[in-house]
């Protein structure tokens, strides 16, 4: 089906005020944005327009009672300087599934793709090209009834927005092992970027950077022994020779930077699990001097390498990160496929 979109540019480019050298994560908003809305069970009005305000009721349902999920992607430059997208499609999947469980209406993969094809087309000139940059694209989908029974809204917007961005973590992390909150139980939400997921996280993340750390290690509901997540990311260590990553049972984000890493280091010959991975069986590692690699992967994060891991009051610190053979690894082919300087064997990068 072809998307007739509307296309209203900008006369007022913001593009000279930035300064690419210096962006902070998540502050500077490139020139637009694509937004589609839902009403009598229809995706209407596919618009590209200047990024800026909405206008929104005080009763809008969202900001009630939470009918809001969002999804992080990033574009990049190839080396002719060709916008390119990393695995666009398993983000609208991702973001369908969110919306299932969140009672939304799925996107059509179609509007979503020409959507963002286009919005980054018209923007390209926004995707900055130093290493570890790229431009995020944020496509969320929030409800908009104006309405304060609770009931799923009949009404929704869709709207993707892009910033330039740097490395959100610019230098390694120290994380604590979280035992009093939990992100996610079986039966709930954790699976899916919904945006409570998010705001729930931050009183526990908040406490722990009071303590002087960067971030948390999330760690089951019932027994706070199995880790989880670390902080926005999903979490991989490296036991003598092999990789683990919690296996994705319901609480865990389906990560699309887990599952590629998944995938170039089995295709390296690495020996991967996913599979329940105890505190206990990461201390003992870390006393038997086998403990060599911990990180987050995200995209927003891309590696997110851990320095030490704070368990039950004592210090793990883990080996210098620049001798750390899976992550550097994993943070090379991966950022070396983004911007087409590794081979895309693949076949996950998606030319604009
Ligand atoms: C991403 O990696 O895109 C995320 O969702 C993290 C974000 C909350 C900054």
């Amino acid at each position: 089906m072809a998307i007739s979109i509307k296309i209203n540019k900008t006369q007022h480019s913001r593009i000279h005020k930035v300064d690419f050298e210096n962006i902070q994560f998540g502050t500077i908003f490139s020139d637009h944005m694509f937004r589609v809305d839902y009403s009598d069970g229809e995706w209407k009005n596919p618009q590209i327009l200047p990024y800026g305000d909405i206008l929104l009721a005080p009763s809008l349902s969202a900001l009630h009672y939470g009918q809001s999920i969002f999804e992080g992607m990033k574009a990049f430059k190839d080396q002719n300087g060709k916008a390119q997208l990393f695995r666009p499609v398993e983000n609208i999947e991702r973001m369908n599934l969110s919306a299932k469980r969140m009672a939304m209406p799925e996107l059509p993969e179609e509007i979503f793709i020409e959507g963002l094809k286009q919005l980054v087309k018209i923007d390209e000139q926004w995707i900055p090209t130093k290493i570890g940059s790229a431009l995020y694209l944020r496509p969320f989908m929030f409800a908009t009834d104006d309405y304060v029974g609770v009931r799923p809204s009949k009404n929704f917007t869709f709207i993707i927005f892009t910033c330039p961005v740097n490395s959100y973590y610019p230098k390694p992390i120290n994380v604590i092992v979280e035992e009093k909150y939990v992100r996610a139980f079986n039966g709930g939400v954790g699976f899916v970027k919904a945006a409570g997921n998010y705001g729930a996280s931050m009183l526990p993340t908040f406490e722990a950077q009071q303590k002087g750390y960067d971030q948390i290690i999330w760690t089951d509901g019932r027994e706070h022994e199995y880790v989880e997540e670390s902080g926005t990311t999903n979490l991989f260590f490296v036991i003598g020779d092999t990789v683990l990553t919690p296996n994705i049972d319901g609480t865990i984000l389906q990560g699309i930077t887990r599952k590629s890493c998944i995938q170039v280091l089995k295709d390296r010959g690495f020996k991967v699990e996913e599979r329940k991975i105890s505190m206990k069986e990461i201390a003992e590692a870390y006393d038997k001097g086998i403990l060599k690699d911990a990180f987050g992967t995200g995209t927003a994060a891309i590696i997110a390498k851990i320095a030490g891991i704070n368990y039950k009051g004592k210090d793990l610190i883990l080996p210098p990160v620049e001798e750390r053979e899976v992550s550097n690894l994993l943070y090379n082919t991966l950022g070396g496929i983004y911007t087409s300087q590794v081979e895309d064997k693949f076949g996950w990068i998606m030319k604009i």
